[in-house]
């Protein structure tokens, strides 16, 4: 069975984010583990001289590593991933790798009526940055509009054309998780020059 991070894209303490990432963690429980990851408690990113991430930073870093795939949900704002979704991506990337080469879902919901299309197509740009560089599944949006009024009070998805979305999305996901463990013949290379990348040195 495949393990999962869940990355809740924002520091609301009320979020239909989060809510879509509780929906999946338990409606795809026989399907694999999904474990939510909350990126609120990050400072913000300073680019400390030391090059040291902090403590949180790591650890989160460190479950990535071990997880066989990132799911990342994102809220929009001002048509943007917002800033404290950008805020954790720093510090993942700074002198720590954790998504080089990992394969990334990424999902949003926004109380707007095109559900963060605006935001993945950033945030999409953003995880292919060099020292990011993670593996995104293409030509694949779930796009919850409206997410105010998305789920019922338990918590379950009530529209069933998403439910079934994210059913084939989620599916497809598994499969490309394994594509992308044959997509290795340049995991050396692309470590190495992640690794080489020093940008005070440019
Ligand atoms: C400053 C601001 C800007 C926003 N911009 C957008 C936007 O561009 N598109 C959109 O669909 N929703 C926008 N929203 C509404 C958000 O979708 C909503 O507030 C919420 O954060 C959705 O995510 P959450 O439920 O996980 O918090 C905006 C909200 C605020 C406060």
């Amino acid at each position: 069975m495949h393990k999962f991070i869940a990355m809740v894209g924002t520091n609301s303490t009320e979020s239909t984010n989060r809510k879509l990432l509780q929906y999946m963690q338990s409606h795809f429980a026989d399907q694999a583990e999904i474990e939510l990851m909350e990126i609120k408690d990050l400072p913000m990113f300073n680019k400390p001289e030391d090059r040291q991430v902090p403590e949180l930073a790591q650890q989160m870093a460190d479950k990535i590593d071990a997880a066989d795939g990132v799911i990342i949900s994102t809220p929009e704002y001002d048509h943007s991933a917002p800033a404290v979704l950008m805020n954790a991506l720093e510090w993942l990337s700074f002198h720590i790798h954790p998504f080089l080469d990992k394969p990334v879902m990424i999902i949003g919901a926004s109380y707007g009526a095109l559900g963060t299309s605006r935001a993945q197509e950033h945030l999409r740009q953003i995880l292919d940055s060099p020292e990011l560089r993670a593996r995104i599944m293409p030509s694949s949006e779930f796009l919850l509009g409206h997410s105010l009024q998305a789920f019922d009070d338990e918590g379950n998805l009530t529209d069933e054309q998403k439910v079934a979305k994210l059913d084939g999305l989620f599916a497809d996901f598994q499969t490309f998780v394994e594509i992308t463990k044959k997509l290795k013949h340049a995991n050396v290379a692309n470590y190495q020059e992640v690794r080489d990348l020093d940008w005070d040195k440019l």
